[in-house]
């Protein structure tokens, strides 16, 4: 059975607080939110604990966790070769949405690693995620909170509704602000190296690191290249209806879609339009709005896909946005949820 319960971020209670901690120090999953996206946490540093997570997502145990910690310094008893670029990032960006990739030390088990000689590490902002780390004593290991290849949870009633029974805790903490998960960065390389764009983008990056590349295999599909980070390699983001990004032209776009959403009324099919808020009275069909800004449009990607599931859309039609700042971050999840199928228009 789930101890599930609410808790205010802003006025945290502390009992309850102590309930989940004692559940990760003894072994146990929680479901706790940070600020990019619901995480399932257990003992980063206990081998049984970090099945348990594979287990609950039904993730395939090649695909390394994050781990989370509550005290920049505990990145030492985790990872070696914490280089000057790794103290800058952690100096101006922790605690925050970015993940960053060094060697391990041997006492992270190669399940948490996923068999690999690195670790990725982040100190999260959200103060209920900080104090439950903080009080449970241990560092937590936490993907994402969803069934492996569905979209991120980033609310209550997703992360309840998809993980129930599935996990020993869950604390509900109010929406994600971020919505995208972190922004994953290889620090072991000659280059820094971002292996999953996210909320601190490449522009933040580049101001304190200068040259920063983007690994290669997540700017498009290609089956000669394999992405570094493990997780970008598998079906991600997935809704139940199949997703197509139109891009072109704001107008061609517009038109395109009108078409598309008619062409698919004629085959009898349900068909969802996922666009920025501007647009919402420009479309037919079961249209929702992303939101006024790329930032809104984070917030919202997984939340509104999941939304799409559950009026029982066939397929979705989404306008494309600005590969840049958050925009990279929206931009990849949504390839992805589109498994690379993009029209032009
Ligand atoms: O925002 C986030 O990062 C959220 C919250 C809960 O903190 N967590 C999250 O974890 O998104 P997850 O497991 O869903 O995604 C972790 C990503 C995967 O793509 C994984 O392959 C990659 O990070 N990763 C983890 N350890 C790695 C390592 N040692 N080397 C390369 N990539 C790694
Ligand atoms: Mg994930």
């Amino acid at each position: 059975k789930t101890l599930v319960c609410k808790i205010d971020k802003d006025n945290i209670d502390i009992k309850k607080i102590k309930e989940f901690a004692h559940i990760l120090r003894n072994g146990g999953t929680v479901i706790f939110p940070t600020e990019t996206v619901y995480g399932l946490g257990a003992n980063a540093l206990d081998e049984e604990a970090s099945k348990k997570i594979y287990e609950a997502k039904g993730r395939p145990s090649d695909n390394p966790l994050i781990v989370h910690i509550a005290d920049k310094e505990d990145i030492n008893k985790l990872a070696t070769n914490i280089n000057e670029r790794a103290k800058k990032v952690i100096d101006r960006f922790w605690p925050g949405p970015i993940t960053i990739v060094l060697k391990k030390k041997d006492i992270v088990p190669s399940t948490t690693s996923g068999g690999l000689d690195t670790v990725a590490v982040r100190m999260p902002s959200h103060p209920i995620a900080l104090r439950l780390i903080k009080e449970s004593g241990v560092v937590v290991a936490a993907p994402s909170a969803n069934i492996s290849g569905r979209p991120s949870p980033t609310d209550e009633e997703n992360v309840l509704e998809e993980m129930n029974g599935r996990v020993d805790g869950i604390i509900l903490g109010g929406d994600c602000n971020v919505g995208l998960e972190s922004t994953v960065l290889d620090l072991t390389g000659d280059i820094p190296m971002i292996l999953r764009p996210g909320g601190v983008t490449l522009e933040d990056l580049n101001e304190v690191l200068g040259n920063v590349i983007i690994d290669p295999a997540i700017l498009k599909k290609n089956k000669n290249i394999v992405a570094k980070a493990p997780g970008m390699k598998y079906t991600h983001y997935s809704p139940k209806a199949s997703v197509y990004i139109v891009s072109g032209e704001k107008d061609n776009v517009i038109n395109k879609i009108n078409s598309l959403v008619n062409d698919g009324k004629e085959r009898g099919q349900k068909i969802g339009v996922m666009c920025i808020n501007e647009n919402i009275s420009k479309y037919k069909g079961e249209v929702i709005g992303l939101g006024e800004d790329l930032n809104e449009v984070a917030f919202n990607l997984f939340k509104v896909l999941r939304e799409m599931d559950k009026r029982n859309v066939d397929v979705i039609y989404s306008e494309t946005f600005e590969n840049n700042g958050i925009g990279q971050a929206v931009m990849n999840r949504l390839t992805k949820a589109a498994g690379y199928k993009i029209i032009q228009a």
